[in-house]
């Protein structure tokens, strides 16, 4: 950072600095990587800032579909100026292939088409290992109300569309990810946090080869090849070279 900020919040991958607008915060992305509810861990250098452009990427993607997200801009390697939103402790998953632990708790056969895609919400609760929820729990702990469910969930179809059809003209299947939403001052639902191969599961569309966090998860020896990959499949050759990328 340029500038000495106040840390506001340091999460498993991310640090979010207040700024000198109340309603503006920094949300930074380190280069540290967890798996297994932060039993696995290490630290991937440059996949911070390669996770930065992604999310930027795909922010301003949704933000030209009409999609309010916390976005503003880039400031600078691995810092996004973002709206201050006031987040709602739910991980919002779509999800459009049956992989990863959805087979570990429902009969689902691998790789099984989702068509309608799944959405599942889990409580975003490291003490209670962020358990799935339903509406009714969810409502009942006060996390949201029910019109405020059906419009996470409303936005996340839309979201599961925009993104699906972006990155498969990028070569890239979105099998499923997970989003973060927070309420902006004057309450309404805004996309926060990131949307990267941290937080979605990517294939190749042609070979259905992992390209996202899985290569972690199963001790791959070119977890940041993959990532720097998917920077290069995702954001245009202009803002590579604007954020002295050469990959
Ligand atoms: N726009 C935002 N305003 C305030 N907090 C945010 C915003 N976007 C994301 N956050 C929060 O910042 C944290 C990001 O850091 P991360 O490393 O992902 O944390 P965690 O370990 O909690 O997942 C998350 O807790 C997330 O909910
Ligand atoms: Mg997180």
């Amino acid at each position: 950072m340029s500038e000495t900020k106040n840390l506001i919040y340091a999460g498993k991958a991310k640090d979010v600095y207040e700024t000198e607008k109340d309603d503006e915060v920094i949300v930074a992305f380190r280069d540290d990587i967890t798996a297994g509810d932060g039993e696995k861990k290490d630290n991937l250098k440059g996949k911070g800032h390669c996770n930065s452009l992604i999310s930027s990427k795909l922010f301003e993607v949704l933000e030209s579909n009409n999609i309010k997200t916390q976005y503003i801009k880039l400031i600078e390697n691995g810092s996004m100026l973002s709206k201050k939103l006031d987040m709602i402790p739910l991980e919002v998953i779509a999800r459009n292939i049956a992989t990863g632990s959805l087979l570990k708790r429902f009969p689902f056969e691998e790789n099984q088409k989702l068509d309608p895609p799944i959405i599942q919400m889990d409580f975003k609760n490291d003490e209670y290992h962020d358990p799935m929820l339903n509406d009714e729990i969810t409502i009942s702990l006060g996390i949201a109300t029910q019109e405020e469910l059906d419009e996470i969930k409303n936005i996340t179809l839309k979201i599961n569309k925009i993104l699906s059809e972006f990155l498969k003209e990028k070569g890239i299947l979105l099998v499923d990810f997970k989003l973060e939403f927070g309420k902006d001052e004057k309450g309404n639902i805004v996309l926060g946090d990131e949307i990267s191969p941290d937080t979605c599961r990517y294939w190749d569309i042609d070979t259905l080869e992992t390209l996202d966090k899985d290569s972690f998860r199963k001790g791959q020896d070119n977890v940041m090849d993959i990532y720097e990959q998917v920077c290069n499949m995702i954001v245009n050759k202009e803002d590579l070279a604007k954020w002295g990328v050469s990959f």
